[in-house]
């Protein structure tokens, strides 16, 4: 079947010191996007702030974008943007900066539109670019926003996470400089790098991969699975920083054109209800699923020639050992100690991801049983 893959925006750049490009973006005004305090502590804020100054740009800072962002932030952002009238728009960050930056964005070019619904589906996403371009600048190596068309929102009101995906949002610039990533810590980088991990396994089984797509996952994966305990061991590792981010871009490349499968789904559904960190419900999830998978045959042979490439039997007891050297939990009870609580929620759990724009691509669509005992048997480590 025919389908257009979207690899990057229109400028991708990587590799150490690369940061420094910015000298070269033409921009009058920039509003940079950023989370907590992390990259203002790394220094990393006022490089990219510096850089921009030099080139004569005026810059404004957002932020306080909370893990997870809501939709408020979202608003409050396009709201301070449509105040400053920026015409380049930065995510310096996490996923989380990333996507608001994202978000923020689409409310700021239409501020005719007031909500998260009023651009979801099936209401047609809007047209972006009239106002600003997008660079995003990723802090962690994970979520791989700088390549990839999709946003996660949540709606605090109702309990939700909302998944949006349109090519529109692919940022048109990538700065992928792992000077930037060294500041984080080692469960961050554990759970951000099971996050890349996740991308590249679930694109490779996911039923829309492709001759391109196999490649870039496959790669990443294989990158992923050697070096992530080196840049977990040892964060100032600069050669283990640089492969960890430039394979989650890659695994970007290829889940933002084939998306990803029920691991996603569940872990969605697990930070939605749960508020359990993204990095950390995939990696948790993440051998379960793979077993579970493994009754289609189609994907039992993705995942075993996968775990002949990188020398093991078994590609879940790979992916255990791999949470157990990053000292990840290896089931859900550990995270959410009341299983009477977890219990309660199943019903609704099933019924949301079986929702989520993720469960279509993976091999195997479960059953409202199913959804349950899949979820029952990550709880109690089964
Ligand atoms: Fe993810």
């Amino acid at each position: 079947m025919m389908r257009p893959m979207k690899l990057a925006g229109s400028e991708l750049m990587f590799g150490e010191g690369c940061l420094a490009y910015i000298k070269t973006i033409k921009a009058e005004k920039v509003s940079i996007v950023v989370g907590g305090k992390s990259m203002e502590r790394s220094g990393m804020l006022a490089k990219v702030e510096g850089y921009f100054k030099e080139t004569g740009a005026k810059t404004m800072i957002i932020s306080k974008v909370e893990p997870d962002p809501s939709f408020e932030t979202v608003i409050r952002g396009a709201q301070e943007m449509l105040t400053f009238e920026p015409d380049l728009i930065v995510g310096l960050g996490g996923g989380s900066a990333m996507d608001a930056a994202k978000a923020m964005w689409i409310f700021y070019e239409h501020p005719e539109l007031k909500t998260m619904e009023d651009v979801l589906p099936p209401n047609e996403f809007p047209k972006l670019r009239t106002k600003a371009r997008l660079c995003c600048i990723p802090s962690t190596s994970g979520t791989a926003s700088e390549v990839s068309r999709s946003i996660v929102i949540s709606d605090n009101e109702k309990g939700l996470k909302h998944g949006l995906g349109n090519m529109e949002m692919m940022p048109d610039i990538a700065i992928c400089d792992p000077e930037v990533t060294v500041s984080m810590s080692p469960k961050i980088t554990a759970e951000t790098g099971m996050d890349a991990l996740t991308h590249a396994l679930e694109a490779l089984a996911s039923n829309r991969a492709n001759y391109l797509s196999d490649i870039l996952a496959t790669q990443a994966a294989i990158d992923i699975m050697k070096t992530l305990p080196k840049a977990y061991q040892n964060g100032n590792d600069r050669k283990a920083r640089e492969i960890m981010l430039e394979a989650s871009m890659v695994a970007g490349m290829a889940f933002t054109n084939v998306s990803l499968g029920i691991v996603h789904s569940m872990a969605h559904t697990l930070g939605g209800i749960f508020h359990v960190s993204h990095g950390l419900a995939d990696a948790v999830l993440l051998p379960y699923v793979i077993r579970y998978n493994e009754a289609d045959e189609r994907a039992k042979k993705v995942y075993d020639d996968f775990a002949k490439k990188v020398g093991e039997q078994h590609l879940y007891t790979a992916v255990e050992e791999l949470n157990k050297t990053l000292n990840i939990p290896s089931c859900l009870k550990e995270i959410i100690p009341e299983e009477a609580q977890f219990v309660a929620k199943l019903d609704e759990m099933a019924a949301l991801a079986k929702e989520d724009g993720c469960t279509k691509t993976n091999p195997i669509i479960p059953n409202e049983e199913e959804w349950k005992q899949l979820f029952m048997k990550v709880y109690k480590g089964e």
